[in-house]
């Protein structure tokens, strides 16, 4: 099939490369000149792991091409995604100024029937926004249906997921364009990876109910744990193993830790907090995930303080991992800033290692060093503090790090480490929800 996607970002990216491996032909269209041409060399502006290696492939084979002439590429297709970034515009309201651009375009361009699919993640009744303005700006006048088809894909997995998806949602209202939807998902589509075939709001709020639902029930856990830390005993990872077993509960989700951040979870779950209070609703229960999730990024501040004393001035501290979690370059609304700016405003010095976002951590932080590796990080630190939980952190020599400490003052914000283990040689261990 001929397929367009507008946004060449994060979802576009994934989803145009995954479809042009199942053999379609996509065109990409973004409206960043360097990106585009980068793109068109196969080199990608993310890391996420096998995405390059399927694009090179699939551009070499001719499936896959970026461009910026956007009307090209809405004549050329019949089924035009849009996945360009709904920001967040500070209040919880969503800017939807990139989506409603797109629909303007193709409205402009539009030269025989189209299905209209919103990837990009948008507020209920968006869908008829998007009707409304390819209607207004239609030059010559064609039929088209629109579809809402959210993204449930996280950064780090997200090739499998793309691929073999828990569920495919498709809001439709007409039988042409589901059918047309569902011979497109046909090489992804089966009975471990249904289509859930809804109305075109319903699919819209799928996708910030799930991701609501996912972030609540880390905030459940994160507000229970510092109840955890007050027995001796008592362990959070051991609560979350014991309720996981509940197959109504399942154990997904359950990790308490430094907070959850990303580009998704904290702006939808605020997009949906700020849809239910301007329509006079109660949010109570959504704005609690949101409010739990900034005291859990900075819980462990006070920790610190108790061990380095209130005032940090002149006291080293080490930052392993700064992305919003593994497998990902993302810093967007990653717990390393909140962290990073509260520990620099007690007048701490801060030295930060991370895998691989220390080229978008530079654009954040200028007054952190950033050290080549773990061990160097540490190096007369008074403090280290694991905020990501890379793989690389679990299998360091630790009584190398300890050995290069000023201080063997260990503070795991992801509860990675074995609190026994680390004591044992030697560090004053702390952690999120256990003893
Ligand atoms: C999330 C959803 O999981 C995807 O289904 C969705 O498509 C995506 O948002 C989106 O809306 O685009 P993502 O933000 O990539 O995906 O990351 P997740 O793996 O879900 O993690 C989110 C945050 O929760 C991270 O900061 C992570 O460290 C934290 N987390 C996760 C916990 O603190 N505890 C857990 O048990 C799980």
């Amino acid at each position: 099939m001929k397929i367009t996607i507008f946004g060449a970002g994060y979802v576009g990216l994934v989803t145009g490369t995954s479809f042009a491996e199942l053999g379609n032909d996509v065109i990409l269209v973004d409206i960043d000149e360097k990106r585009v041409s980068d793109l068109n060399q196969g080199t990608i502006p993310i890391y996420e792991p096998g995405l390059e290696e399927m694009l090179k492939r699939n551009i070499e084979e001719k499936r896959i091409s970026f461009t910026l002439d956007a009307s090209k590429a809405v004549k050329n297709s019949e089924i035009i995604f849009i996945a360009v970034g709904t920001p967040d515009k500070g209040d919880g309201s969503t800017d939807l100024k990139y989506v409603l651009s797109v629909a303007k375009t193709i409205g402009e361009n539009i030269n025989g029937y189209k299905v209209v699919v919103d990837k990009s993640t948008v507020p209920l009744g968006t869908a008829e926004k998007v009707r409304q303005t390819i209607k207004e700006n239609m030059a010559e006048k064609h039929e088209f249906d629109l579809i809402s088809n959210p993204e449930f894909l996280r950064e780090g997995m997200a090739m499998r997921d793309f691929m073999v998806p828990d569920r495919i949602v498709i809001g439709f209202d007409s039988e042409k364009s589901k059918n047309l939807m569902s011979e497109l998902y046909r090489g992804i589509s089966r009975p471990e990876s249904p289509i859930i075939y809804t109305s075109i709001p319903s699919a819209e709020l799928i996708k910030y109910t799930s991701n609501a639902m996912l972030a609540l029930r880390i905030s459940f856990m994160n507000q229970l744990a510092p109840l955890c830390e007050l027995h001796e005993s008592a362990d959070i990872k051991e609560i979350a193993l014991g309720i996981g077993y509940d197959k109504r509960i399942g154990s997904k989700f359950l990790q308490a830790g430094i907070g959850f951040g990303g580009s998704c979870f904290p702006k939808d779950v605020a997009s949906l907090a700020y849809e239910l209070k301007i329509n006079n609703l109660d949010n109570n229960l959504i704005q609690a995930i949101l409010d739990v999730n900034e005291k859990a990024k900075v819980a462990m501040i006070p920790k610190i303080q108790n061990v380095l004393g209130e005032n940090l001035k002149g006291k080293n501290i080490a930052i392993w991992g700064l992305a919003f979690k593994q497998r990902t370059d993302d810093m967007r609304e990653a717990p390393s800033i909140k962290i990073i700016e509260e520990l620099q405003k007690l007048g701490a010095k801060i030295t930060a290692y991370d895998p691989q976002s220390v080229e978008n951590a530079k654009k954040i932080f200028t007054n952190v060093i950033y050290a080549p590796d773990p061990y160097t990080c540490v190096k007369g630190a008074d403090a280290v503090i694991l905020v990501t939980e890379w793989g690389v952190f679990r299998n360091l020599d630790m009584l190398r790090v300890k050995n290069l400490m000023n201080k063997p003052n260990l503070f795991d914000g992801r509860n990675i480490y074995d609190p026994k283990k680390k004591r044992e040689i030697g560090f004053n261990y702390y952690s999120i929800g256990r003893n």
